[in-house]
């Protein structure tokens, strides 16, 4: 119901990244590999590492891709050239094994300290993602200096993240979410200077995020998502110019977003929501021109929203539920002509509603602006949003206005609404009401005078409050 910051739309997102860096290195990788032997000691290495894991059940993210999914280890040690074996990738001249791709591969059991991966030291690409591998990250990782794709997402791994992953000088991509990570994020992090994709989501590393963390340039995507991080945000993360995506949600961040994001000028999605951050509607977000997901819900953020919220053209999503905003909603909101979702329920708004002049044809699809203390007419122009499939006003003081129901007539795609407790001395026609919308599912008009022209069909059972 809250547009795209459900947790079930966010991680695919995420997932989406990965799998998109993975098919781009399938391409960069993809040697024929058929046509020599790999080294026997490297050979010998592998078939260890086989040794290592169990086979257990296939990684729950896996199951949409279950039909390309194998154990790919079975084939290991079928014949004596390791290097056609699958999720192994040879350089074609020098025969080392370049790439160890065993994501969703049943893995299951414990990643020893003296593991012979060790052993694999011209590892370019490591993928164990989606297995069902525990144990910690040993020190000697950072021995594998020439990775640039490392991947231990969807896995039990615990413990700290070692400092030596700031040997990774080559690295383009670090994915470590969905672990047991604890402790902070090592400032060798800042090391990595050609990272391009830094993914530590669902972990409990907690701290705070560390300064280090602005050297690097090149990071387009950055989720910190759902762990324990506290203390401000940096201020380095404004020199992080190439950042599209950044998600700092579910943690416990605070203090004010700081102003040099307003340099992150390429930014597409900023997802701040469920943290203890305070302060004014962040002013330098305005500059963000390309923004199109914005998500602030779940803080403690004062003040009012700014009149010129237009400036950012691009948004399709606005989030700022469960603030302290106070004041009313600047009507240039609803001028934004890409605008699907807003959410500004559970804050402290107040005075009259005016909606302006909404874009035409309006695309909003869902107005939550409910639990705020709004006070006059409901604006008879909110029958122009003609797209809304949820919208919740709930409670509005109408000051006992009589309000003119036929106003929500057009909205014929509603599938959730709450008009409960409008203080109107009018009567809701309850079979108006649903004659409105086919596709009316929820809805609320308690704490009204409610009037049933017809008796209510025993095969509607639709959701009804
Ligand atoms: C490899 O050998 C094992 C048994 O030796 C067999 O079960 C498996 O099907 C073989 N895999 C391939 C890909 O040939
Ligand atoms: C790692 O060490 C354990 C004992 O600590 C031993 O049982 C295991 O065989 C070793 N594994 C490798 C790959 O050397
Ligand atoms: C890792 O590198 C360090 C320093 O180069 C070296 O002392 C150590 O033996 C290496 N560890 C392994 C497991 O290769
Ligand atoms: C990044 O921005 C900060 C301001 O927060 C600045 O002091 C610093 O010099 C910049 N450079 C790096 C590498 O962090
Ligand atoms: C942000 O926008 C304001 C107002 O348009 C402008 O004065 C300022 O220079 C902008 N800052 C950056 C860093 O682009
Ligand atoms: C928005 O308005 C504020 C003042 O309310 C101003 O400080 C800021 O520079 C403006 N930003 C943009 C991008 O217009
Ligand atoms: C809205 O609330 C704020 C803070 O409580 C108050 O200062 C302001 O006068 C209110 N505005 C209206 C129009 O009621
Ligand atoms: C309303 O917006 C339309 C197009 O977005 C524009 O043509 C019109 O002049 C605006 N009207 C007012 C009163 O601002
Ligand atoms: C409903 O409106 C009346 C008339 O303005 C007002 O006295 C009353 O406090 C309002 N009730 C609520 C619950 O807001």
């Amino acid at each position: 119901m809250k547009g795209l910051w459900n947790s079930a739309s966010i991680i695919p997102v995420t997932l989406c990244f990965i799998l998109l860096s993975i098919y781009y290195l399938k391409d960069v990788l993809a040697a024929p590999t058929m046509h020599f032997l790999c080294r026997p000691e490297q050979r010998d290495t592998l078939l260890a590492l086989e040794n290592e894991f169990h086979i257990g059940k296939l990684n729950y993210y896996c199951q949409p891709e279950r039909i390309d999914s194998h154990r790919k280890t079975e084939s290991w040690g079928n014949n004596s050239d390791c290097c056609s074996w699958k999720g192994i990738t040879c350089n074609a001249k020098s025969r080392e094994v370049v790439g160890l791709d065993l994501r969703c591969s049943f893995l299951h059991g414990r990643f020893h300290s003296n593991s012979s991966l060790q052993n694999l030291p011209f590892l370019t690409t490591l993928d164990l993602s989606f297995n069902d591998l525990t144990g910690q990250i040993p020190y000697w990782i950072g021995n594998l200096s020439n990775l640039i794709y490392l991947s231990f997402s969807g896995n039990h791994f615990s413990g700290r993240i070692p400092s030596s992953i700031g040997n990774f000088f080559h690295l383009t991509s670090l994915y470590l979410s969905n672990n047991h990570f604890t402790g902070r994020i090592p400032s060798s992090v800042g090391n990595l200077f050609h990272l391009t994709y830094l993914d530590l989501s669902d972990n409990q590393l907690s701290g705070q995020i560390p300064f280090s963390i602005g050297n690097l340039f090149h990071l387009t995507l950055l989720v910190f998502s759902s762990n324990q991080f506290s203390g401000q945000i940096p201020s380095s993360i404004g020199n992080l110019t190439q950042l599209t995506f950044l998600q700092l949600s579910n943690n416990q961040c605070s203090g004010e977003i700081p102003s040099f994001f307003c340099n992150l000028n390429q930014l597409t999605t900023l997802d701040v929501q469920r943290n203890m951050l305070s302060g004014n509607f962040p002013i330098a977000l305005l500059n963000l021109t390309g923004l199109s997901a914005l998500s602030l819900s779940n803080n403690q953020f004062s003040g009012v929203l700014p009149p010129n919220i237009s400036s950012l053209s691009k948004l399709m999503d606005i989030d700022a539920s469960d603030n302290a905003f106070t004041g009313t909603i600047p009507s240039s909101l609803f001028t934004i002509p890409s605008l699907l979702f807003i959410g500004l329920s559970d804050n402290t708004l107040n005075g009259t509603l005016e909606f302006g002049n909404i874009s035409s044809p309006s695309n909003l699809l869902e107005l939550a602006i409910g639990n705020n203390n709004f006070k006059g007419p409901i604006p008879r122009s909110i029958s122009r949003f003609v797209n809304l499939w949820r919208l919740d006003l709930s409670p509005f003081d109408t000051q006992g206005r009589p309000v003119d129901f036929s106003i929500f007539s057009p909205l014929k795609s509603l599938e959730d609404l709450d008009l409960s407790y409008l203080n109107t001395t009018s009567t809701i026609d309850f079979n108006d009401i649903l004659s409105y919308s086919k596709s009316l599912s929820y809805l609320d008009l308690s704490g009204n005078h409610v009037s049933t022209t017809n008796k209510i069909s025993v095969a509607d059972h639709r959701h009804i409050a």
